[in-house]
């Protein structure tokens, strides 16, 4: 097996994907190399559509992907590609009559992982990385929504894979196994991975795309993206009709997003001011 990590793992240029009349994937380009980046868009925005194409489940319409520096459009290529990457999709479909362990077996056996003995040491490994050692031979339709999530999970990282890609897989997980995803992402050297919740990608992301209606409308390290909305955050005690955009934050002081007015008490932005900021230039 290959172990070269080359410098840029994943190339994605100007890839398209349509459904249909609805242009999901609309002139992407990506690359990462090694980190974990963070996928970030409003529903429909067309990141499950993108990550299912890096994870060679879907061909796009146009444009060009290089993943491991191979080729998925070639179908030896992609043989080698499947190997190497670990997937999660949003909805895991799990067989839930298999056992945990059942699952992982199944997905290493995909992986032409010949050697039982090899399989049944990953198996333990992986199950044990998100805290299933205990529950590794019941069945999975008796596990809860949060456990079925790791199982799906630890399935994605049977093999030690070079790239994980990762749909919302912090979904359902409560907050001591979020802190454990952490340790595991921690393990691989490249992770490209969506989520609706921006502080993870601050303490998760070196870098983070926003995707808005198919296409990329950021790209930059999570810092930058806060940037966006630097001297444009201001909060005071009541609403504020020239802000752009306004909320009440949880100390019930107000929050504005927008040119701040003369005397305004200006406040350190957040990755959700800048995220905010883009989504509302959206909708303009
Ligand atoms: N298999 C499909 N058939 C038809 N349309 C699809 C299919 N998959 C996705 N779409 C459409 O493509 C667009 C992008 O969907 P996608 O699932 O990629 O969005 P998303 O960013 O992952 O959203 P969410 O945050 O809700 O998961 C949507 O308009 C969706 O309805
Ligand atoms: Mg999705």
């Amino acid at each position: 097996m290959t172990t070269t990590t080359t410098a840029t793992t994943l190339e994605i240029e100007e890839v398209t994907k349509s459904f249909g009349g609805t242009r999901a994937v609309d002139g992407v380009s990506l690359t990462a190399g090694r980190g974990v980046i963070g996928l970030l868009g409003p529903n429909g925005a067309g990141k499950t559509t993108l990550l299912r194409m890096v994870a060679t489940v879907l061909a796009p319409d146009a444009g060009r992907l290089r993943l491991l520096g191979l080729d998925p459009s070639d179908p030896a290529q992609r043989t080698e590609i499947r190997r190497r990457l670990g997937y999660l999709p949003q909805s895991p479909g799990l067989y839930p009559g298999f056992t945990p362990f059942d699952l992982v077996d199944y997905v290493a056996v995909l992986k032409e992982h010949t050697d039982r003995e090899w399989r049944r040491e990953e198996c333990r490994r992986v199950l044990g990385s998100v805290g299933l050692e205990d529950v590794m031979h019941r069945r999975i339709r008796k596990l809860s929504g949060g456990m079925r999530q790791r199982v799906a999970l630890a399935a994605a990282m049977v093999g030690g894979p070079e790239l994980l890609v990762l749909d919302e897989p912090a979904n359902g997980l409560d907050p001591e196994q979020r802190l454990q995803l952490r340790s595991l992402l921690a393990q691989v050297p490249t992770v490209l991975m969506s989520t609706h919740n921006i502080s993870e990608v601050a303490a998760l992301c070196q870098g983070v795309y926003v995707v808005f209606s198919g296409r990329v409308r950021f790209s930059g390290t999570p810092a930058e993206l806060a940037g966006l909305a630097a001297g444009r955050v201001w909060e005071d005690d009541s609403q504020d009709p020239r802000a752009i955009r306004s909320w009440v934050t949880a100390t019930g002081a107000f929050r504005h997003l927008g040119e701040p007015p003369a005397g305004a008490q200006v406040v350190a932005p957040t990755l959700d001011d800048g995220y905010l900021l883009l989504a509302r230039e959206e909708h303009r």
